[in-house]
């Protein structure tokens, strides 16, 4: 049988690939993206021949609407894109997810919520088993990692309570072509510094790990929780053999782009105010989704890297966004 899938949040970074990747699928037969543009602004032409494309708030999509598997990504994103969202981040991230919920549940259809890595909140490598505790720290990105953990329990209870098939996926750091610096996100930031000769600004000390995943394979590990996960469970979705601390990172890009920019520590609060958190190092163990459903990652960070290089070298030049730090 194929399906009619949607996806929220469908024109933003994950979710551009990720509907590409459903387009190849014999298993899709049509495709509802819907996005409201508050976020990433990409080109997506590309995607409006295929796919049925609604430009406005998840929370518009009537539930008349009939899908068989539903892809839920709407969500203020990104460090820095957060920001402006400061005291609603929580309250509509839950609201969306209640809204993507009601949609499944009157249309039948198969959910996948994507979470985040963050809703762990603290250092280290994380299992889904493991205690997700809530650091005294104050901020965006606590009110977006709780907004997102509330939003799992949400799902998770409307599985119990009211049948909802509800499965999901906790992406740890993604990274690829077509991410945005704008909204904060580290990799595209250091590389529009490196390649316009400004400096790579690396926040605090530098020495916080993060472990980068292709968004290729973000996706495929999304579907795959998606396709052979188990209703009601959750499942990390990184690569825990890419770990790089954000200094290395940064002279990693440097080396890459053969540039000559400085690379200049920076406390961030002095750049966005004291509603900016720097995330603690973050580490997937992916023991889990391999378990259940097969997938693992199988993109190296050099050669992650080495493909958003590609991707800029074949950009115009003026694509680079000039001024985002
Ligand atoms: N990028 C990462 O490393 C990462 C890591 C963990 C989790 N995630 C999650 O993955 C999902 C996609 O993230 P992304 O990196 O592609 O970010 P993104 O900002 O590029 O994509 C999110 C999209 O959602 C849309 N959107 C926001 N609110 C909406 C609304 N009310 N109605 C319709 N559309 C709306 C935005 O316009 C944007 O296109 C998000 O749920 C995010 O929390 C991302």
């Amino acid at each position: 049988m194929t399906a009619r899938v949607l996806v929220t949040g469908g024109l933003g970074f994950i979710g551009y690939h990720l509907c590409h990747s459903l387009l190849e699928s014999p298993d899709v037969s049509r495709l509802t993206i819907v996005d409201n543009l508050s976020s990433t602004r990409l080109d997506y032409s590309d995607l409006e021949d295929h796919a049925e494309i609604i430009i406005d708030d998840m929370r518009n999509v009537g539930t008349g609407r009939s899908f068989d598997e539903i892809y839920h990504l709407a969500s203020p994103v990104g460090s820095v894109g957060i920001l402006k969202y400061s005291g609603m981040i929580a309250g509509d991230i839950i609201g969306l997810a209640e809204r993507a919920a009601e949609l499944a549940e009157a249309g039948g259809s198969r959910l996948l919520y994507v979470s985040s890595s963050e809703v762990y909140g603290r250092d280290g490598s994380h299992d889904e088993g493991a205690p997700q505790i809530v650091p005294c720290r104050r901020g965006a990105r606590m009110e977006y990692a709780l907004g997102k953990l509330t939003a799992e329990h949400v799902l998770l209870n409307r599985a119990t309570a009211r049948d909802l098939d509800v499965r999901i996926a906790r992406p740890f750091n993604a990274m690829g072509e077509w991410q945005s610096a704008r909204i904060g996100f580290v990799v595209p930031r250091f590389f529009e510094a490196a390649l316009t000769g400004r400096p790579l600004t690396v926040f605090g000390d530098g020495t916080q790990r993060r472990s980068f995943c292709h968004v290729s394979d973000i996706v495929d590990g999304i579907t795959a929780v998606h396709e052979r996960g188990q209703t009601g469970h959750v499942y990390n979705v990184g690569n825990r053999d890419n770990v790089t601390t954000i200094q290395d990172l940064a002279e990693t890009i440097r080396t890459i782009t053969d540039s000559e920019s400085a690379i200049s520590l920076v406390d961030p609060t002095e750049l966005y105010g004291p509603s900016y958190i720097e995330a603690f190092d973050k580490i997937p163990d992916v023991g889990k989704v391999a378990d259940h459903t097969g997938w693992s990652p199988r993109l190296g960070l050099q050669q992650s890297l080495d493909k958003v290089h590609g991707h800029y070298v074949n950009r115009r030049a003026t694509d680079l966004v000039p001024g985002a730090v």
